[in-house]
């Protein structure tokens, strides 16, 4: 029997967007922990100093830098940097999202909410893939990861957001199509509702949430963070253009459908 190795990323160099806090943090945690090195990049910059230090405490390798996903400048220095600090560039995993609260009335959704949900979410994975290309053609076992959402693939409100999310399938399609002869796989992730900073003070809308999940739970940002390592590993080898769902069940069982037809006339 081939022992299993849990080292899947000796040797890796890893950039990850939004990486301070939450699903990202937790991604950037598991990678190096597997072995990587990991550049930590986030808005915040001393939100991406701490996580790369709590890291390192925890016997990883890991590196930090500020970057706004908006800026091409920005993203470009930080795939230069992971490329400078490491020696090369593996893996890149596309985390940073921005999610305006929905208007009341559709009507009344200003332009510059809807332009930078679409900003954020979708063209700052495409820059973010841009830079990193050639080095992750070098590589020779180049990876993109973009976190996704289930909101790309029904409704549950936010309408910039859903839409650039539902745009990151196919930019991970045509990007898998455009890079698989170069050696590169892209892949996306569709995470249901995860407990992370973004849902802080919501804690009975998180619980009324849980009780739709056909698994009975909402995810943790660990969820997310296997599904991560796994595509990025050559565990996938042979897997790229497609979107894997870890949404405990939520788009694929109709809970409340089900919910209704139990109820007694
Ligand atoms: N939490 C959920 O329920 C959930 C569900 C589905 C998908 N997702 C997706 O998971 C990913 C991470 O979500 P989370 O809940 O962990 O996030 P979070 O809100 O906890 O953290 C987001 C991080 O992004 C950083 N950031 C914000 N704007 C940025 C920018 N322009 N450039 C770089 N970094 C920026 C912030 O500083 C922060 O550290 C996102 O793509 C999100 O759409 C989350």
């Amino acid at each position: 029997m081939t022992p299993v190795t849990p080292a899947r990323f000796d040797g890796y160099s890893i950039l990850i967007t939004a990486a301070g806090q939450g699903i990202g943090a937790a991604t950037a945690h598991r990678l190096a922990a597997e072995g990587a090195s990991v550049l930590v990049t986030d808005l915040d910059a001393k939100r991406a100093s701490d996580r790369a230090a709590a890291i390192r405490e925890a016997g990883g390798t890991a590196d930090s830098l500020a970057c706004d996903v908006a800026d091409r400048t920005a993203v470009e220095a930080a795939v230069a940097h992971a490329v400078e600090s490491f020696g090369r560039l593996d893996v890149l995993v596309n985390n940073a999202y921005a999610a305006s609260e929905d208007a009341e009335l559709f009507e009344d959704v200003p332009d510059e909410q809807w332009e930078r949900d679409l900003d954020i979410t979708l063209s700052g994975p495409f820059r973010c893939a841009r830079a990193a290309l050639p080095h992750l053609v070098a590589s020779g076992r180049g990876a993109i990861v973009t976190i996704g959402s289930v909101n790309g693939e029904q409704d549950f409100g936010g309408h910039g957001y859903s839409a650039a999310k539902a745009g990151l399938a196919s930019l991970t399609r045509t990007l898998a199509g455009h890079a698989g002869p170069r050696g590169v796989r892209v892949n996306l992730v569709a995470p249901g509702t995860i407990r992370t900073d973004a849902w802080a003070g919501r804690d009975a809308e998180l619980e009324r949430a849980a009780a739709l999940y056909p698994l009975g739970r909402i995810g943790t940002p660990e969820d997310i963070a296997s599904a991560v390592a796994f595509l990025a590993s050559s565990d996938a080898s042979w897997i790229t253009g497609t979107t894997l769902r870890v949404d405990g069940g939520i788009l694929a069982v109709n809970t409340g459908f089900r919910q209704a037809m139990a109820q007694q006339p």
